[in-house]
């Protein structure tokens, strides 16, 4: 489907329904299919684990969102990067993560992968050459990337890493989380797989967990998906309708939560109380040049280190309101949290440990007026 961003989040995967014209896919809610004969099954649908048309509709409507060949989609974002390294990798193969990725993604490398063989180096992502130096000549399968990362919104070079990995015969995986397909398509910049915590910003309304992969081309698609059905974490139907649903708005939240997002890191900048914020957008950021670049606009993830130090960033997530003290990010309401005491703490004492003077905010669609008051009161 040849349209804009808006019209493939309602349409892309979600013709009315065949058989009574249901505008929106309904949840097939079931685990088995009647067959016509023994081997036979109708439109190829035998288990709900191999197929079911409401996940089938979300994963082609998210391949058509970040332009590749193929969508998949999983349980959590977690089941979605297992599968893929277990798809890609063996052992003895090795792997660059940057060096603060998502604590869970870091865990999942550090704990579970290199157990089974799979070795990591964890680099810089936003420096090239810290990249290009962490690559192990013809050991290394994928240069794995999160921009802007999480939780200290570092900015990689999409297209010049593309190349670096490719050089060494390795694939570029991007984890798009933070910025979700509305802002940024790492595809068009040369990656060979898109992964989503969908979660976030793609399910939108922090009622649902699930993850996806996008694979640029058909035939690691296709290997993926064989995956995905033989290891079967998949994403269930309902959560897949709700994830769906979510969807249909991505743009025009995306919209709002950079609106607020500018608006938020404007009024931290110049704060007495806070040493350094941490946003793409502004000009101060050492990537926001390579995120003018690769983004139509800087999200709504905002990092910053409060000038008091580790206690009174403790303080300042304590005494919000209205951002709500929780972990994740991404849905409408907005969040305050403390990396290193919470999302991060599995990454304590490793090279991916965070500052303890770090606040995170995923900054909602609310009115901002009411986030700036909230934040002017936690701030004391
Ligand atoms: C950037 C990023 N990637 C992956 C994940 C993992 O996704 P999930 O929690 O859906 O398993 C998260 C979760 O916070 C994340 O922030």
């Amino acid at each position: 489907m040849n349209h804009g961003f808006e019209t493939l989040a309602i349409h892309a995967g979600q013709d009315p329904e065949a058989r009574t014209g249901a505008v929106i896919p309904p949840i097939y809610q079931t685990s088995t299919y009647a067959q016509d004969a023994v081997g036979a099954p109708r439109q190829g649908y035998e288990y709900s684990r191999s197929g079911n048309p409401t996940r089938d509709a979300l994963q082609e409507c998210l391949a058509a969102l970040e332009g590749g060949a193929i969508g998949l989609a999983f349980a959590s974002g977690l089941a979605a990067e297992d599968a893929l390294l277990r798809t890609v990798c063996k052992p003895g193969d090795h792997v660059v993560i940057p060096d603060d990725a998502y604590g869970g993604t870091y865990r999942l490398f550090a704990k579970v992968a290199e157990r089974w063989g799979l070795a990591y180096t964890p680099a810089k992502v936003s420096d090239v050459d810290a990249v290009r130096a962490a690559i192990r000549p013809g050991a290394t399968r994928i240069v794995w990337l999160e921009t802007p990362t999480n939780p200290l919104l570092g900015i990689a070079d999409i297209a010049a890493l593309a190349a670096v990995a490719h050089d060494a015969g390795a694939l570029l995986v991007v984890d798009n989380t933070f910025a979700s397909p509305y802002l940024q398509q790492p595809i068009a910049f040369g990656a060979d797989v898109v992964v989503h915590s969908t979660t976030k910003y793609v399910g939108g309304h922090s009622d649902v967990v699930g993850g996806a992969l996008v694979a640029a081309d058909r035939t690691l698609g296709e290997e993926l998906r064989y995956h995905q059905n033989a290891m079967g974490a998949v994403n269930g139907p309902f959560d897949a309708w709700l994830t769906l649903r979510g969807i249909k708005t991505l743009g025009v939240r995306m919209d709002r939560h950079c609106d607020n997002a500018e608006r938020i890191a404007a009024y931290l900048d110049g704060h007495a109380k806070v040493a350094q914020v941490i946003y793409p957008g502004l000009p101060s950021h050492p990537g926001h040049e390579v995120a003018t670049k690769q983004m139509r606009r800087f999200g709504g993830m905002i990092s910053f280190r409060a000038a008091g130090g580790e206690e009174y960033a403790v303080e300042i997530c304590n005494r919000a309101k209205l951002f709500v003290l929780a972990e994740s990010l991404g849905g409408v309401e907005s969040l305050i949290e403390h990396p290193g005491r919470m999302t991060h703490a599995s990454a304590a004492g490793s090279p991916l440990e965070v500052p303890g003077d770090l606040v995170r905010l995923s900054v909602g669609i609310e009115t901002v007026d009411d986030l700036l008051a909230d934040l002017e009161q936690a701030l004391g």
